[in-house]
This record gives C-alpha cells, structure tokens and sequence, in this order.
C-alpha cells in the first residue's frame, strides 16, 4: 500500500501545533520541564531512543537490550541512593507509577501478613499520586496536618504509626513547599515498628545526592524503598523513573504474574503490559554521557540559580519564600507581616510574570483535616537552564512584584457571590456522579472552556478551585480536560 500522505507534510502540521506549546527549553517555564541546558543530551537521548523503537519492553528476554540497559540504569540509581546490593528495583514509566508500585508492593506485603483494612500514611504534602493510590488501591488515606512552612512534626507522624498502616511515606522534598520531611525519625520509628517506609523522592532523587542536605536515603535502615524520577533532574525525555526496594523479597511483591489463561505467560513488574524502550534507552544513554560528575555540575548550576533566586524573592517586599526549601524548588507566598498595601498576592505576581514571558505553577490555599489553612503560594522549578536567563528572571520577578504590590487577592467571598450557581445546590455526592450535560454547562457558565480550555489569567480560577468543594472542582476539571481531547 502506498502512503496516502507525504511524511514532509505531516510533519510540517506537527510543527505547526508544536507552537501551541509552552516552550519545553529555554527556561521560561519553571515547572513540568527539566531542560540540562545541554542540547547534544537531547539529541544523544532522541537517537537512543529512536534505536529501540520497534522493541517491545514487555519481554526482556526477547529483546535483551531491555535487560542490560535497565540493569545498568539501576546499578547507578543504587549507587546514587546509597543502597547495598541488597537494593534491587525497576525503571518505570514515571512518577506516578512508581509511587503507585511503592503503595501496592507495601500493601501485598501487609496483606501478607494482616487482615482488615489498612491505613497509608503521610503528611498533607505529599504528592497527589499517592492519593491516587489509595483511591486505585484501596487503602485509607491517612494525612497528618503540616505547619503553615510545611514542615512536618515527625512525632505527629509517629504518634499515627499502628497496626494498620501499610506504609508511611515521606518526601524527598515534597512538591508543593520544597521541604525534606523529617526522614530519618520516621524510617527509624517505622522500622521498629515493622512498618514500610517510602521515600518519594521523584523530584530530588537525581539532584539531591549531589547536593549538601540531611541524609533521606538507603543510608537510613528503616527506609524500604525510594522513587526517583529520570524524567525531572535526571534530564531524561518524559516516561522515565526508578522505584528501587529494599531486597529482593519485597521487590518480588511488586510483581504481577499469571499462568492463568491460554496466551502467553505474562510477567510484569509495572503496571503497563507492551511498553516503550525509548525512555529507558534515553535515560541509559544520558546516564553513561553524564555521569556522575555530570549530574555534580548540573546539580551546582540548579544550586547556584536557586541561592540567588531566594535571595531575590527575599529582598522582594510583600512577598515571602515558605519555609525552608531544599533542592531547586521552591513555594512563595505573600509575606503577612507587611501592611495590607504592601502585599503582593504570589497568584496575581504568577499572572504578571507570565504575562512578560516566564510560566510560574499557581498552587492553591488548602485547608486541612484540622482546619488549618495553609497558604496559596506560587511554585519555581530551578533547572540548570535557569542559570542562563537568571538575569532576566529576577528582573521580572522584581518588577511583576512592583506592578501587582496592593492588589487585593481574588478573596474566596466575591468568587462564590459572583458564581451563576450557589455550589451548595450540589450535595457531594450529586458533584462526583454528575453528568457530562451538566458538568459542561456550569463549566461554561464559569466562562470556561471555550478554545483552549483555561484563562490567561489564572488567578480567579485557582481562587474558584480554592472555594468550591472538592468533589465539585474534581468533577468540573475532569470535565475540562475531557473537552479538551474529544473528536
Ligand atoms: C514529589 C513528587 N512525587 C511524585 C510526582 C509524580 O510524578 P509524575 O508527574 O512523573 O507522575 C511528582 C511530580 O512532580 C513529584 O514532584
């Protein structure tokens, strides 16, 4: 059959849509993007990539490239993470995924052992995709209040240590405040206790090992297994992560195997069946070019960008950096101390900024199971590229500052007065099973989701996802994103 399409003119549509994207390198977005500044590792991970594109990752013994890159991939994260030989894991498909695989691997092991229902454990900052795992594997969510800096009480956590919890997870650092949860006293209290203690470490785990910070790895005995994603500061193309377990036996566990019906024998330890190579040949290949000392001059140039960014943002009135950050990450929030005037609202600075070229990350004010709030902020990715344009940056962040000093936030009254509906119509239950008509409908009442689905101006609708309750946000963003992809 011949092709009814010429590849140059496909191709030339694609790089028509590329524009509708936020710029991947550069610099200019802080978040979702980890750009090494090195365009020779792009190019070397595409060509790795495009080397195993017919392969299928579903069977390392057929395709035993799979086999010897992974295993090397896993010889250096458990270097990098200070595991002994008893350390064994797997490269997965990302974050999320090895987060859910750290949840289910602890649950089978508890399961193995108890009965009854169990409890995950971990501080309100933690990752999302570790709701997403109680929810997929139905464990209860159990999350311990932090303070208004994010930092965490290790003794609130360890007062929740019992019977029936299958794993406690801490973070190296968590995402939304940058903070290295108190690692060492949890995995020691965890282990006495028989308990499994993970440390997420998605978002640090390629850079921190490069960095001076408290110890958060296999260095400390009680921790059972870490994640670390290849795909954020190792530089890898997206679709990378390792999870990697301590010993064998609880690595087992994450396994899911089945004789049980007439095709093949299906052995998988992830959650995929037929996967991609490509993010495995990526990240082997960027592993050998950088190695360790590569990651080092990475991980200094990240530290340098985010010294002189929090000294910026410190010097900037009105606004204040939240607790103490670790890694190249970081939550601004508006600084209270200062007069009413003089305050700078980080969403509408987030807004301003964007607006003269660089995409901040919104993160809303929550309330937690206490009741106490913790504050709406904004969030800074630092990667090695910011180094480059750091000038130009804090010019912005500056004078974005300046521009916005004394407007009021978007306050959580005038969002709800000014709503086409009273979301107190809607019972919890009634928002979660709602149906597309009508989740739609209020939606576009919100003057949301024509074209590209959101506002330039962000703050309103963070400010709307701050008030609505929760099973009415979840359910109306689910809707937007579902708009976004039907044909
Ligand atoms: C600490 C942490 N855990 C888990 C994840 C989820 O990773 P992914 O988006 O790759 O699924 C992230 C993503 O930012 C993260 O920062």
């Amino acid at each position: 059959m011949s092709i009814q399409r010429q590849p140059a003119e496909i191709l030339s549509r694609l790089q028509e849509l590329r524009k509708l994207d936020a710029p991947t390198h550069g610099g200019r977005v802080l978040s979702y993007v980890y750009d090494s500044g090195l365009p020779q590792i792009d190019a070397l991970a595409a060509d790795a990539a495009r080397m195993v594109q017919p392969l299928n990752g579903l069977d390392p013994t057929a395709f035993k490239s799979i086999a010897v890159m992974e295993r090397e991939v896993l010889q250096f994260a458990r270097e990098m993470l200070s595991g002994d030989e008893s350390v064994v894991g797997t490269v997965t498909s990302g974050g999320t995924e090895s987060c859910l695989l750290a949840v289910k691997t602890a649950r089978d092991l508890w399961r193995s052992t108890h009965s009854g229902s169990a409890r995950l454990l971990a501080p309100t900052t933690v990752h999302a995709a570790f709701q997403k795992a109680a929810h997929y594997f139905d464990l209860e969510l159990d999350l311990v209040p932090v303070a208004q800096d994010g930092s965490v009480d290790p003794a609130h956590l360890i007062a929740r240590l019992g019977d029936d919890v299958a794993l406690v997870v801490v973070s190296a650092p968590s995402y939304p405040f940058a903070t290295l949860d108190p690692i060492a006293e949890v995995a020691k209290a965890a282990s006495a206790k028989g308990i499994s203690c993970h440390v997420d470490a998605c978002i640090g785990g390629w850079v921190l090992p490069w960095l001076k910070t408290d110890p958060w790895d296999f260095s400390l005995k009680g921790v059972t297994s870490i994640s670390a994603d290849l795909h954020k500061f190792g530089y890898s193309p997206k679709g990378a992560s390792v999870l990697m377990q301590r010993d064998r036996d609880r690595h087992r566990m994450q396994f899911f195997a089945t004789t049980r019906w007439p095709g093949y024998p299906v052995v998988n330890p992830t959650m995929l069946g037929s996967k991609s190579a490509g993010p495995l040949a990526a990240s082997w290949a960027i592993i050998a070019a950088l190695g360790n000392a590569g990651y080092q001059e990475l991980a200094e140039s990240c530290d340098r960008s985010t010294v002189s960014l929090r000294n910026t943002i410190d010097s900037i009135e009105g606004l204040k950096i939240v607790g103490k950050p670790v890694g190249p990450l970081l939550a601004v929030a508006t600084d209270e101390s200062v007069e009413a005037e003089r305050r700078v609202d980080p969403h509408h600075w987030a807004d301003q900024v964007r607006a003269n070229g660089f995409m901040l990350q919104l993160q809303p004010g929550l309330v937690q199971s206490d009741g106490s709030k913790l504050p709406r902020t904004t969030h800074l990715t630092i990667t090695p590229v910011t180094e480059s344009i750091l000038a130009e940056l804090e010019q912005v962040l500056v004078s974005c500052a300046d521009e916005v000093r004394g407007v009021a936030p978007v306050s959580g009254e005038q969002v709800l007065s000014a709503l086409p509906f009273d979301p107190a119509s809607v019972s919890t239950s009634s928002a979660a099973t709602m149906n597309s008509e009508t989740a739609w409908a209020l939606l576009q009442s919100l003057g949301l989701g024509e074209d590209s689905g959101l506002p330039t101006q962000m703050a309103p609708l963070i400010a709307l996802i701050e008030v609505l309750p929760h099973e009415l946000s979840e359910r109306l963003l689910a809707e937007l994103l579902a708009r976004l992809t039907e044909p």
